[in-house]
């Protein structure tokens, strides 16, 4: 199941840090090499020799000498696995990923690996639910961090509730999915996705009604398929998938700085519902009636067209797929878009109202290619999604 993978596996210091050993030999079992790096604080719990001893490889300690490092740098040693496990990833470690704090062995590793990370945590339950913790959790999923657990049930301290460290073979389950080659293993897909909101003061915006749920299911396809996904999405009404970077914006403007920074890119689509304009004239604090019965004035400037902006910027993705909302002549409208927007496939649908596509679960989408027009039938914006990546799968092959 893992033959020929190596995984980095930071054993953090916590109770849990004994079943730790048990999933070095449920890898090696797997087939899979295990590189382990201790704590300090991990050194309470389990010795680096009986780590060593299991992994049969060399054990990295946070009290490393120069030797090491004459060896085989950190730098190297973060990037030469082909995943990096942080088990049990304590509410200290959780914090220093969520801050970027890189003061120890563990979180330089962390912070220099251009690797996949998938934490274990375990931590007692009020820990877990402790606010802090829930942010760092929420910030390290949108980094992109695959989250394995905690499992609920009683705790070393007593205590009852989440928090318990997953269970070794489910943590080894996490890590065959992570590790799972995919057409798209190695390459990078941007996609933009959700509405985006254009303030008119502090309080109102414009909006219109996507909910993200095309774009987010297309995330997860091409996830699924191993690539490297980065997710830039305006406030959308589904929740973000996990296990790709997320970029959170809210205007047209923020959009393409984001989609900037995310780039260089194999592959970019553009499933966001951007607005076409933004008020000129936004205020700064809420607009108040006069009394004399006269509706503001907004003044409307156009927003910069996104797709069209990277179709013909330097960075070019080697594949740009744009949407074409349409509501009468999609086949035509749409055409003409993807030879004016630059890009080289366009996704048409029907967006009228009698569809109840705009924010439904179903899609009904022509592909757009310069080979012509491909219908494919209804179908759930998952199967779209997933055909979709497919067919991208095969034009980055
Ligand atoms: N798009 C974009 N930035 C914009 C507007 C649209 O990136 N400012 C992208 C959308 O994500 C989609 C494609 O362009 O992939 C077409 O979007 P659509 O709303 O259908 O087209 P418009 O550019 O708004 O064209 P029109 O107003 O003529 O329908």
């Amino acid at each position: 199941m893992l033959a020929g993978k190596r995984v980095l596996l930071i054993i953090g210091g916590g109770i849990a840090a004994f079943k730790s050993l048990d999933l070095i030999r449920q890898i090696r079992r797997a087939g899979g090499t295990v590189v382990p790096v201790l704590t300090r604080a991990a050194e309470e719990f389990v010795t680096p020799l009986s780590a060593s001893a299991l992994a049969a490889e060399k054990v990295y300690r946070d009290l490393f000498d120069l030797t090491d490092e004459a060896e085989m740098g950190h730098i190297e040693l973060s990037r030469a696995a082909d995943l990096v496990v942080v088990a049990p990833a304590t509410a200290d470690l959780m914090a220093k990923m969520a801050h970027g704090l890189a003061n120890d062995l563990a979180s330089t590793l962390l912070m220099a690996t251009d690797k996949r990370v998938l934490i274990a945590p375990a931590m007692n339950v009020r820990m877990w639910d402790h606010p802090a913790t829930q942010r760092n959790l929420a910030v390290l999923k949108a980094d992109g961090v695959l989250v394995a657990g905690p499992d609920e049930g009683e705790m070393a301290c007593g205590e009852f509730g989440p928090g318990r460290m997953s269970e070794p073979d489910r943590i080894l389950g996490a890590i065959a999915e992570a590790l799972r080659d995919g057409p798209l293993t190695g390459r990078h897909v941007l996609v933009t996705s959700g509405p985006t909101h254009e303030p008119i003061d502090p309080v109102r915006y414009i909006a219109n009604r996507s909910s993200g749920a095309q774009g987010t299911a297309l995330a997860e396809a091409l996830r699924d398929l191993g690539a490297k996904v980065s997710f830039v999405t305006g406030p959308a009404t589904v929740p973000a998938p996990q296990g790709v970077s997320v970029y959170p914006v809210e205007t047209a403007k923020d959009m393409l700085a984001a989609v900037r920074r995310a780039l260089p890119a194999d592959a970019a689509v553009f499933a966001a519902a951007v607005a076409d304009w933004r008020v000129e004239n936004a205020a700064t604090s809420k607009m108040k009636k006069d009394g004399s019965g006269a509706a503001p004035a907004l003044e409307f400037a156009e927003n910069p067209d996104i797709l069209a902006t990277i179709a013909k910027a330097k960075k070019r993705p080697r594949l740009v797929v744009g949407f074409a909302a349409e509501t009468n002549d999609v086949l035509e409208h749409a055409t003409a878009k993807r030879a004016r927007k630059g890009c080289d496939w366009i996704v048409a649908n029907d967006v009228s109202p009698a569809t109840g596509i705009m924010g439904g679960s179903e899609n009904a989408v022509t592909l757009i290619t310069e080979d012509g027009a491909e219908v494919w039938p209804r179908m759930g914006k998952d199967a779209v999604a997933a055909k979709l990546a497919a067919r991208i799968a095969e034009a980055l092959a």
